[in-house]
């Protein structure tokens, strides 16, 4: 899988990406909303996996590389979620995560909206459903730029995160369906 925007390519993770997923996966600022950090030699399995699950499925967790510098700055795919009964089987995610230095000037938006078209056009799916903790302001924000809609009949208490974190427990749910997908380009090109 390989999909290009203006300034960036969606692809497989690559041997020279591991520095920044180990970065992904450990440090504080990028992990705040996570109730775990992993170690890289937890990290580098985890990365294969996802490797493994973009070439079964034709679409998981991708990094973004910037094209011109030619450095991967991050994730952000379309993933199956594990989470029933919050989203039914056969559910797919949208989700990201870079690094700080790389925030503020719309990579993320760019590559999901890249990544929304090949949802609903290649992959033929009828929904996508993004998530996060209800404080996560920077995420929510991307949802809401990509015109995704609030869903609080799915808001939920992540069975993944510990009672020792309970302010991570709560998550607040967006969806966006194919057709409202080309009513909000239609929209921004009219
Ligand atoms: C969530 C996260 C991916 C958002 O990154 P981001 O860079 O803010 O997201 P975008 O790519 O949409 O960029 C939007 C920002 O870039 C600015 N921007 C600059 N150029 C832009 C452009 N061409 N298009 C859109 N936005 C642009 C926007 O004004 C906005 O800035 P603001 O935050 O000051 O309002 C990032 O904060 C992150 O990795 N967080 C840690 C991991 C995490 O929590 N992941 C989500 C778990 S659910």
């Amino acid at each position: 899988m390989r999909l290009e925007t203006e300034r960036l390519i969606i692809r497989p993770w690559q041997e020279s990406d591991r520095p920044v997923f180990h970065r992904l996966n450990r440090e504080d600022e990028i992990m705040e909303f996570f109730p775990f950090r992993r170690t890289p030699e937890q990290a580098d399995p985890v990365m294969d996996k996802l490797n493994t699950m973009i070439a079964e499925h034709g679409f998981g967790f991708t990094a973004l590389e910037r094209r011109e510098e030619g450095d991967c700055i991050g994730f952000c795919g379309l993933s199956r979620t594990d989470l029933e009964p919050f989203f039914a089987d056969g559910s797919v995610e949208i989700g990201w995560r870079l690094l700080p230095e790389t925030w503020g000037k719309g990579y993320v938006t760019e590559s999901a909206r890249r990544l929304l078209d090949f949802a609903f056009e290649d992959l033929k799916l009828e929904e996508v459903v993004s998530f996060a903790v209800h404080d996560n302001h920077r995420s929510l924000a991307v949802m809401q730029r990509l015109r995704m809609q609030r869903d609080p009949a799915r808001d939920f208490d992540h069975p993944g995160v510990p009672d020792s974190h309970p302010h991570l427990k709560r998550h607040t749910s967006y969806a966006i369906s194919r057709n409202q997908w080309q009513s909000a380009k239609t929209g921004e090109s009219a």
